[in-house]
C-alpha cells in the first residue's frame, strides 16, 4: 500500500526539495500525496507547485491566518483528513516556529512525522528561559513519541552522507580499537549568505528580526555534525566518556556586520540605493536586536572536570557570497549567491588526524567554466607504526550521476534522498530518529544561552551534564572564574 502523505508548508525548501522526491515515490507507486497545508493565500502557488512537479492536485488544508485558533482549527480539519482519506506520514517543512503543533499531532494521531531543522524555533528575548525552551520542546516532542506507535525523524543530510558515513566509520573503528577517543574536533561551515542591511528588516524567509539567527537557519547541521561525530565516542568508550560539556560562544549581530562592511563598500561597487535607514542611528539599534550571522562555539566534554575532548563549531553567514546584484531575488533560498564552504579537522590523541574538506561549486552563474568543481575529500594520517594502516591515505568523492537523469547529485542531495526513501519505506530504524540528537539539541541551547548571556554582559558560558538521560533542562550558568585550574 502506498504511504499516504500530507505535506505541511510548500515553501522554498519543500518546492525544491520534497516535490522532486514526492514525484518519484508517486511514480513509483510507494506514495501518495492526499494533502497539503499551508496559509490560505498560498493556495494558488501551492496548486502552481504541485502542477509544475507533475503532482496530481491534494486536499488543500488552508489556515486562514497563523494565530493559534486557525492552527487548532487546521489541526482539526488535518484529523479529519485523515479519518476520511488516511494519513500515515507528515512531512513539516514550515518555518521552524509553528513546527511544534504538527509534531504534536503527528505523536497523537500516530503518524510518522519527516521534520526539517530545527525541531523547534521561538522568537528570542535573550532569556535564559528562551534558550531553554529549545531543549525543553525536544524533550516534550520526545516523550510524546514514546508513547506513540509512530516516530519523527528530523531531516539532517550529514548523517547520511557517504563522505561523511565513511569518516565516522574510521573514527569509529580506531575508538573501539584502541579505546582513545576524539580529542579535538573542529567542525567549520560557512554559508556565505549575503543579506543586505535592510533585509535584516524585511526578511521573513531564515528571519534574524525574531532574534535568532544563524544556528537555527543552516547552522542546526553543523551542530549537528559535532554531535553526531562526537558519538562516536559514547559508543567506543560507553559510560567512560565524559559526563559534562561546558561551552563558550562568541557571536556577530547584524549590528556588527554593520560595522564590518559599512556603507561605503556598498556605493563602491554601485549597490548602496536607499541604504541609508539601516546604518541611522534606529537603525543600528534595531540590529542590535537582530540574531546572530556568525558565531564561534568552543566546548570541552570533560569527566570529573578534566578535558577528555576539546574543540569548536563555527557556522559563519560573512563569508564568500555571489551576489552581485542590489535586489534580493524572488528565491531567496538558492538564487541569492548563496555559497557554502565546509571543513572539519579530527584528532583521536596522538594516534590519528582526519580533515575533510567539502569542496562545493560556485553556482554556474557565477563561475561559468566551472573552475570550482565539487569535491569531498578525506584525509587521514595514522601513526601507523601503532596502529597499523596506510600512515597517509585520501579519499575523494565526487557527485553521482543524477537518480532522476542527466546531470549528477550533490552527495548531499543523495543523502536527502536516502533519508526520505527510508522514511517513506520504513525500512530500519532512522539515523535521524529524533531522540538521536540530544547532544546537538543540547549544544544548540547552550549556545544561544550563552549568546544570551553575553547580549546581556555576562560572561557567554555554560555547561550542562551528559551521558546519561537527563529528565530536564539544568543548564548551570558560570561565571569566568569557576572553571577548575
Ligand atoms: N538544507 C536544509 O535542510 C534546509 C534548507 C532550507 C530550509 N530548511 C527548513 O525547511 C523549513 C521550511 O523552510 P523554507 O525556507 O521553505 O521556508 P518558507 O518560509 O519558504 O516556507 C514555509 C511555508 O510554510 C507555510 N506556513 C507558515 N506557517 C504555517 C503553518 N502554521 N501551517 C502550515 N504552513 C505554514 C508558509 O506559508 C510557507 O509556504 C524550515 O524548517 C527550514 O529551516 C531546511
Amino acid at each position: 500500500m502506498p504511504k499516504k502523505i500530507v505535506l505541511v508548508g510548500l515553501g522554498f525548501h519543500a518546492r525544491h526539495h520534497y516535490l522532486p522526491l514526492l514525484g518519484d515515490v508517486v511514480r513509483r507507486h510507494e506514495a501518495q500525496l492526499v494533502g497539503v497545508v499551508d496559509i490560505e493565500d498560498r493556495r494558488p502557488h501551492v496548486e502552481k507547485a504541485l502542477r509544475e512537479a507533475g503532482l496530481a492536485p491534494a486536499h488543500f488544508l488552508g489556515l486562514r491566518s497563523v494565530d493559534p485558533l486557525a492552527q487548532a482549527e487546521a489541526l482539526t480539519r488535518l484529523s479529519r483528513l485523515k479519518a476520511e482519506q488516511g494519513c500515515d506520514g507528515l512531512i513539516v517543512s514550515t518555518d521552524p516556529r509553528n513546527h511544534l503543533p504538527y509534531l504534536t499531532w503527528g505523536a497523537l494521531e500516530d503518524v510518522d512525522v519527516l521534520v526539517d531543522k530545527p525541531l523547534s524555533a521561538l522568537a528570542m528575548d535573550f532569556s535564559p528561559e528562551a534558550a531553554r525552551k529549545l531543549t525543553d520542546d525536544f524533550q516534550s516532542i520526545r516523550d510524546l513519541f514514546a508513547h506513540s506507535t509512530a516516530s519523527a525523524t528530523i531531516m539532517v543530510t550529514r548523517r547520511a552522507h557517504d563522505g561523511y558515513l565513511m569518516a565516522r566509520r574510521i573514527l569509529h573503528d580506531v575508538a573501539a580499537e584502541f579505546g582513545v577517543p576524539i580529542t579535538f574536533l573542529n567542525t567549520y561551515h560557512a554559508n556565505g549568505y549575503w543579506n543586505f542591511p535592510d533585509e535584516f528588516r524585511s526578511r521573513e524567509n531564515h528571519p534574524y528580526k525574531y532574534g535568532f539567527g544563524a544556528l537555527l537557519h543552516g547552522g542546526y547541521h553543523v551542530v549537528d555534525l559535532a554531535a553526531w561525530l562526537l558519538s562516536v565516542n559514547k559508543e567506543a568508550l560507553q559510560d567512560d566518556w565524559a559526563d559534562r560539556m561546558e561551552v563558550l560562544t562568541q557571536h556577530a549581530t547584524p549590528d556588527d556586520f554593520l560595522e564590518q562592511i559599512p556603507q561605503a563598500v556598498y556605493d563602491r561597487f554601485g549597490l548602496g540605493r536607499e541604504m541609508q535607514a539601516p546604518f541611522s542611528q534606529a537603525g543600528r539599534y534595531f540590529a542590535q536586536s537582530c540574531g546572530e550571522t556568525d558565531v564561534n562555539i568552543s566546548f570541552s566534554a570533560r569527566r570529573d572536570e578534566r578535558v577528555i575532548t576539546m574543540g569548536s563549531i563555527q557556522v559563519m553567514e560573512t563569508a564568500l557570497s555571489t551576489r552581485a546584484w542590489r535586489n534580493l531575488s524572488e528565491d531567496t533560498y538558492k538564487d541569492n549567491g548563496r555559497h557554502s564552504q565546509e571543513r572539519i579537522t579530527v584528532h583521536m590523541g596522538h594516534l590519528l588526524t582526519m580533515h575533510i574538506e567539502d569542496y562545493r561549486p560556485l553556482p554556474r552563474d557565477a563561475d561559468p567554466q566551472g573552475l570550482a568543481p565539487a569535491r569531498f575529500v578525506i584525509r587521514v594520517l595514522r601513526n601507523s607504526r601503532l596502529i597499523g594502516g596506510e600512515p597517509y591515505s585520501e579519499h575523494v568523492l565526487t557527485p553521482h550521476p543524477s537518480a532522476q537523469g542527466g546531470g549528477t547529485d550533490s552527495l548531499t542531495e543523495r543523502s536527502r534522498r536516502k533519508t526520505f526513501q527510508r522514511w517513506i519505506t520504513g525500512a530500519g530504524r532512522a539515523a535521524a530518529a529524533l531522540e538521536t540528537h540530544e547532544l546537538s539539541i543540547r549544544l544548540l541551547t547552550a549556545a544561544h544561552e550563552c549568546m544570551s548571556r553575553r547580549r546581556r554582559g555576562l560572561a557567554p558560558m555554560t555547561s550542562f551534564p551528559i551521558g546519561t538521560p537527563a529528565p530536564s533542562p539544568e543548564a548551570k550558568p558560570m561565571s569566568w572564574g569557576s572553571a577548575r585550574v
